[in-house]
């Protein structure tokens, strides 16, 4: 069994992607700039917003945090958007996720300039990658997928079982998975909350990428000898004995399943950095693409 280590592997990344900038610098040129935009002040977007805009810093790009109440409206939200889309310093900008239940995700989402969705959320980016197109690929599974190239695992030919069709995960990662080339050319199902005999299908994968939210929903007895094991939940569980009163939880009974799995990520230390890291290669991208 091989750890799909991505703390390592998002280091290095941020290391290249520093590298270039240092590059750029040199060259006098404009370094990337990335805008996040938070409404409200939930304790784990919290936490990821700033990692990122920490992760920004580490590699040498300019980053602006906004941050707006929960009570902010959705034309409120809008006008920021307008003003991020105008802004020529802005190279991209993302709006975390999810939003106070006032504002229309869909809407906010659509208002964001293609040009400078890092995210890849624009049904505009989401339409040019499922038609192979070069475009910015969600975080997440362009982490993933980042995580299966840089260990050499073989996808071509084989099951991939996707659990959960969230917009941010499940849906771009099936797509992704059945693409042309590598990582990809495998055969996908994407089950979800109506999926008949679940734990049939998930016995049947050679890759399992579980992006459900429930903490140790994906038992050893569930996956297949020598299956490749993603785990995308990171849920935080109560717990008064930790200092931070919770402690962090995937999908996968990492203990067990990793007895049985050829390949498995870690909770945490897997798939969480590696969406910062690809975050911040969508964003030197659009810097790359601004420039013309
Ligand atoms: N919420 C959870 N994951 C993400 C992400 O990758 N981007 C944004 N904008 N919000 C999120």
């Amino acid at each position: 069994m091989e750890i799909l280590d991505g703390k390592k592997i998002s280091n290095q990344i941020k290391e290249e992607i520093a590298a270039e900038v240092a590059q750029m610098k040199e060259r006098g040129e404009k370094v990337p700039h990335l805008a996040a935009v938070i409404v409200g002040n939930d304790g784990a977007s919290m936490t990821y917003v700033n990692s990122k805009v920490r992760s920004c810093e580490k590699v040498g790009f300019e980053s602006t945090l906004i941050r707006l109440p929960s009570t902010t409206s959705e034309l409120e939200l809008l006008k920021k958007i307008d003003q991020l889309n105008q802004d020529d310093d802005i190279d991209g900008f993302i709006v975390q996720l999810p939003l106070p239940e006032q504002i229309d995700t869909q809407k906010v989402i659509m208002a964001i300039d293609p040009d400078k969705d890092v995210d890849g959320f624009h049904p505009t980016n989401f339409g040019k990658m499922a038609l192979d197109m070069s475009t910015f690929i969600p975080a997440t599974p362009f982490g993933i997928l980042e995580l299966l190239e840089r260990y050499n695992v073989e996808t071509k030919g084989k099951h991939t079982v996707v659990i959960g069709r969230s917009h941010i995960v499940g849906r771009p990662m099936s797509i992704l998975m059945g693409r042309k080339g590598w990582p990809g050319n495998s055969t996908v199902t994407l089950t979800h909350s109506h999926t008949k005999n679940i734990t049939q299908i998930i016995s049947q994968a050679d890759i399992v990428i579980s992006a459900l939210g429930v903490p140790h929903f994906l038992k050893a007895e569930m996956v297949k000898d020598d299956a490749v094991v993603i785990d995308v939940g990171i849920t935080r569980v109560p717990d008064e004995s930790r200092e931070k009163g919770y402690y962090l939880a995937g999908d996968v009974d990492f203990e067990n399943v990793s007895k049985k799995a050829s390949f498995i990520t870690p909770v945490p230390g897997g798939v969480g950095p590696m969406t910062i890291a690809m975050l911040l290669k969508n964003t030197l991208l659009a810097r790359e693409q601004h420039r013309g």
